[in-house]
């Protein structure tokens, strides 16, 4: 091989891995969640935590799965049993089964997202609302978050996710990566400045970036494992789906700049989430805090109501979300597709078709009820993540530090150093945090069940 056809071949790899883990960590994550979580733990406050869970936890717990997978060159579960002996390779059991719980309620958010594109051409939730009624946009999140036709949405999605997957045009998908980002920001960028005209946005922007640190003292306890939760969620991590994709990666690739990458557009498309979604709530009078997982379907459809050409930016704006929510649930699937592949001996096919119907069965009770949304996304995010996490980070920085921190040194040049000062910062520091987060977060899970889940079962 010649060197120029060498130097071709790292060069589209790295872009394709790029392409692809900014595909899995952009999605509903950053679209739908992460306005809803600002909401719920006090706007500014949680930025600020949540911008330093991404940066000092988040970006150093991506290089350990980052080190697994390029070590190893395996698919997850592959790479944990070869990474390590003996009970650790649960842990693969454990990636699998969270794979699943998330995938599960994903496919039914990503269920509303297809809705809205067709509410967009309808005109479904746009007009005026009558005297004293609730603005039509949140009416008609009302009317499509859950019910029967929210499940039919929720296997819709599903059944594109299992297409795409089963005829492994995966390659298809880091096309529709490429034309998404750009479009993402392009349209975000529009939405924001449109965002910034209305009456609200002073108020909001105050409540989005200024942060009250009084607030942050009083409720750190549910502020912490909300952040945690989320810089796991939205960085794809805590399940090892950053193990696969590094495991396509050359050792002259230095991994902390690809990670920094990554994190970088993740982390911008979120906060130009936020620039659209509270000027418009507070225009519209709506508390973000109460507006819950409907923030941004609410708010999104309230302004695209009332600006030029709305139908046509709504389709396009929705029909962007349901690509990064597509390219995101790809990621999630494919872990538990790879891992019954390589345990079962099935075909590809199959295989994706019985786990993409056991996850849509597993999901089906979500359109329930809104209140299901919840339960399955607290668990997920700010539980089995962060778990996942923890195990993760015991695994690679404390029994086999040496193994690690070797992979991280390649392709970093005189920057090695760094490599140990990473290895300190994940063995105590991100460790005891993610505890700490583990501890509140479970206490947060149970205060729901015997709160508002408790409230919903005996409203049964
Ligand atoms: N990060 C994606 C989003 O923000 C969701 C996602 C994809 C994910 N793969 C994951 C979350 C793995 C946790 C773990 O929409």
């Amino acid at each position: 091989m010649s060197t120029g056809e060498g130097v071709r071949e790292t060069w589209s790899t790295r872009i394709g891995f790029i392409l692809a883990a900014v595909g899995s960590a952009v999605g509903l994550g950053n679209i739908w969640r992460f306005p809803f979580q600002v909401g719920q733990e006090g706007g500014a406050a949680f930025m600020v935590m949540y911008l330093a869970f991404v940066v000092l936890i988040g970006f150093p717990a991506m290089m350990v799965e980052f080190v697994v997978g390029r070590k190893t060159g395996l698919n997850t579960v592959g790479a944990i049993r070869e990474f390590a002996g003996g009970a650790w390779k649960y842990l693969g059991g454990l990636f699998v089964f969270i794979g699943f719980v998330i995938l599960s309620y994903y496919s039914v958010v990503g269920g509303w997202v297809l809705r809205y594109i067709g509410g967009s051409v309808t005109g479904g939730y746009t007009g005026t609302a009558a005297e004293g009624a609730p603005p039509v946009a949140a009416q008609y999140f009302g009317t499509i978050s859950s019910g029967l036709d929210t499940l039919l949405f929720h296997g819709l999605f599903m059944v594109i996710v299992i297409a795409i997957v089963a005829m492994g045009v995966q390659r298809g998908i880091e096309l529709g990566v490429k034309v998404m980002v750009p479009a993402i920001i392009a349209i975000f960028a529009a939405l924001a400045v449109y965002a910034f005209t209305l009456g609200g946005a002073t108020e909001a922007y105050s409540y989005y970036l200024s942060p009250d640190l009084g607030y942050l003292l009083d409720n750190w306890q549910s502020i912490v494992p909300a952040a945690a939760g989320q810089g796991f969620f939205t960085l794809s991590l805590g399940m090892g789906v950053m193990i696969t994709y590094a495991s396509y990666l050359s050792e002259d690739e230095n991994l902390g700049v690809d990670g920094a990458t990554i994190v970088g557009f993740n982390t911008g498309i979120s906060i130009l989430t936020g620039l659209i979604v509270f000027p418009i709530l507070f225009t519209a009078g709506v508390d973000p805090e109460t507006s819950g997982a409907g923030a941004i379907f609410i708010s999104v459809a309230q302004a695209l109501g009332s600006i030029p050409f709305g139908e046509i930016v709504g389709v396009l704006f929705f029909a962007t979300v349901a690509i990064a929510a597509l390219s995101s649930a790809i990621s999630l699937i494919e872990v538990v597709v790879s891992y019954v592949i390589d345990e079962f001996g099935l075909d590809r096919v199959p295989a994706t078709a019985g786990i993409g119907t056991l996850i849509f069965l597993l999901g089906a009770p979500v359109t329930y009820d809104t209140v299901m949304v919840d339960l399955y996304d607290i668990f997920a995010a700010q539980v089995l993540l962060v778990l996942g996490g923890i195990l993760l980070v015991i695994l690679v920085a404390w029994l086999h530090a040496d193994e690690a921190i070797d992979e991280l040194k390649k392709g970093v040049g005189n920057l090695a150093w760094i490599g140990d000062l990473w290895l300190w910062m994940v063995r105590v520091p991100v460790l005891v945090v993610l505890l700490v987060s583990l501890y509140l977060g479970v206490d947060g899970f149970v205060e729901f069940l015997q709160g508002d889940f408790a409230e919903f079962l005996s409203s049964l």
